[in-house]
């Protein structure tokens, strides 16, 4: 199957005006084109019903669209006064080009640059710019308007029910993956098991690079009385919805660090000559309980590289040098680290060769990139020596000292 493809969407009542329509993309496809989704994601969009006025926050891709879900509230698309775009990335917005087809007259809200990108992309120009804090009166129900730029583009803003201390975040406080239910309050212990990796990996694979957005947001919105969270993946935070804050917190707190005590060695082994080393450390991890995150590269996809990189406050790589360079699909991973900002970390390299070295100088380069303190990089021809050995083992035991 090729991406794009929803095969499940529902609707939920959050409340008796604000429903919410959520579509399941499927398993098979690569999220942006590159992240694996083994799980599933949730694509959420939302719709607040006030006396006078009907609003959609946020939208869907291409190929889904809210009709079936509306009609079963007794609407259809002509019955919405008002769009609002927290965030223009496609998967909210895909969908758009079909919806102002059957709604010319749709009137969006949004922040400038995001009413700009609706003109340019889609040629609709029945645009509303909305400044920080604006107010909108639907009947019984007042929208408030936060602009949050960078979370996750330049243009994002978010939504606030005042009446209902609602507040609609898009790409902040998501997740990957799909869940049984669509509430914190009640997620079984294999949702919050599956919950738990899928929002760090989501965190890291999309929201990382803005760390410092996601702090300044959060800090943005801290007088608000929030009750409930609505991000447009994942699940709703009604019952707590301080937990998924205080968590994200903590995930953009990585950038600066402290990180948590942990490793993450990324390695690749071409004919087993750097895997003897990999398992020595591995052993030398285990006797001195040390979380160390194993991850062979390219066995395993990167989305999971990231994940355990921005988390860890040491990153040990493992590679070797191939055609005089890095092994090629560790350049890439490292390119990934360095794109995604993890930056900061405790780091060394060590690798085999076979007739040219070249690949800890590339692993240098990257190092310097991301700001890594190195403790050694260690080229060794074929199996390498004892003294080899010992000079692996001796930096991997000075890293565990100082994580
Ligand atoms: Fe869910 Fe940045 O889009």
């Amino acid at each position: 199957m090729v991406g794009g493809i929803y095969y499940e969407s529902m609707k939920i009542e959050l409340n008796k005006d604000v429903t919410l329509f959520r579509y399941e993309k499927c398993h098979d496809d690569l999220f942006e084109g590159c992240w694996p989704v083994e799980k599933g994601v949730l694509i959420n969009g939302y719709m607040v019903e006030g006396t006078e006025k009907v609003v959609l926050i946020d939208y869907v891709e291409q190929g889904a669209n809210f009709l079936t879900e509306m009609k079963a509230k007794g609407k259809t698309l002509q019955d919405i006064d008002i769009l609002v775009l927290n965030h223009l990335e496609p998967d909210h917005t895909g969908g758009l080009r079909e919806l102002f087809e059957q709604v010319p007259n749709l009137v969006v809200y949004g922040t400038k640059l995001a009413t700009t990108m609706v003109e340019t992309l889609y040629q609709h120009t029945n645009c509303h710019v909305v400044t920080n804090g604006e107010t909108l009166d639907l009947g019984g129900k007042t929208l408030v308007f936060y602009s949050t730029p960078n979370i996750h583009w330049p243009e994002t803003m978010m939504t606030y029910i005042k009446e209902d201390g609602m507040l609609f975040s898009c790409d902040a406080f998501g997740a990957f993956g799909t869940y049984s239910t669509s509430f914190d309050d009640e997620l079984t212990q294999e949702d919050w098991a599956l919950l738990k990796p899928e929002t760090e990996r989501y965190y890291a694979n999309i929201v990382a690079p803005f760390s410092p957005f996601v702090l300044k947001g959060i800090s943005a919105l801290a007088s608000l009385d929030i009750k409930t969270i609505c991000p447009s993946h994942g699940v709703v935070w009604r019952k707590d919805p301080l937990y998924v804050v205080k968590w994200y917190q903590k995930l953009a707190s990585y950038l600066a660090g402290p990180q948590e005590k942990e490793i993450t060695l990324l390695y690749s082994s071409m004919y087993g000559n750097t895997l003897n080393y990999v398992k020595e450390i591995e052993k030398i991890a285990n006797e001195n309980n040390v979380v160390m995150h194993m991850v062979r590269i390219p066995d395993e996809n990167d989305s999971y590289a990231l994940e355990q990189a921005w988390r860890s406050k040491a990153i040990v790589v493992a590679a070797p040098t191939y055609e005089r360079e890095l092994f090629p699909s560790m350049a890439h991973t490292l390119d990934l680290l360095k794109r995604k900002a993890v930056n900061g970390r405790l780091s060394f390299y060590f690798g085999s060769s076979l007739w040219s070295g070249g690949a800890a100088a590339e692993y240098k380069k990257y190092a310097e990139a991301m700001k890594f303190e190195v403790l050694d990089a260690i080229e060794f021809r074929g199996k390498g020596k004892e003294e080899d050995k010992q000079r692996i083992i001796s930096t991997f035991k000075q890293l565990i000292e100082r994580l």
